[in-house]
């Protein structure tokens, strides 16, 4: 079980490499890497659990933050229709996107980096995601909202990118023309 201490922080190296590729199928031991990735994304969203372990919540999780630089995520969330979006892939890639934008107006955050860095994070508005399940099976996901950004924050971590990289640091909430704000 992945603990506070396995997710590395801001500042180490892996976190800004590309991530390999999984070969495909994937080895028994990548699946139990891919399978801790999502058991700490809904154990840290169990309040009973995160405080036990002293888990900080989070709705995504990629393996460089636990220090393996390969293309796996976990993501774990309610779209605005209070439907769960639970996926844990391997080699997930956007295929395409919106020229729409979106933020999410309360910024984002991230479990590797443990200070507040307030901002607004420019997003495609709308993503269309390939990726390998755990189970083998090729996926198409067609997602908006806040599974969208998301999926693009986890991916961004497959491709050494953080998210606190898009906020313009002389005026961090300059607005973003034409995009879709997003309240969480
Ligand atoms: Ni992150």
């Amino acid at each position: 079980m992945l603990m506070m201490d396995d997710i590395i922080r801001d500042g180490h190296p892996t976190l800004r490499k590309v991530a390999q590729e999984v070969s495909m199928p994937p080895s028994e031991e990548d699946k139990e890497i891919l399978r801790s990735l999502m058991e700490y994304v809904k154990n840290s969203q169990n309040e009973e659990i995160a405080s036990k372990y002293g888990l900080r919540p989070g709705i995504g999780l990629a393996a460089p933050q636990i220090n393996v630089s390969k293309r796996m995520i976990a993501v774990n969330l309610l779209d605005e229709k209070g439907t769960q979006i639970s996926y844990a892939l391997f080699n997930p890639k956007i295929v395409s996107h919106s020229v729409e934008k979106a933020y999410l107006t309360s910024g984002e955050g991230c479990l590797s980096v443990d200070e507040n860095i307030p901002g607004y994070v420019p997003r495609f508005a709308r993503i269309t995601v390939k990726g390998v399940t755990l189970d083998g099976e090729e996926v198409k996901l067609r997602l908006k909202g806040l599974p969208a950004i998301c999926f693009q924050h986890e991916i961004d971590h497959l491709n050494g990118i953080m998210f606190y990289d898009y906020i313009d640091k002389h005026d961090p909430f300059k607005p973003i023309e034409g995009a879709i704000a997003i309240e969480r």
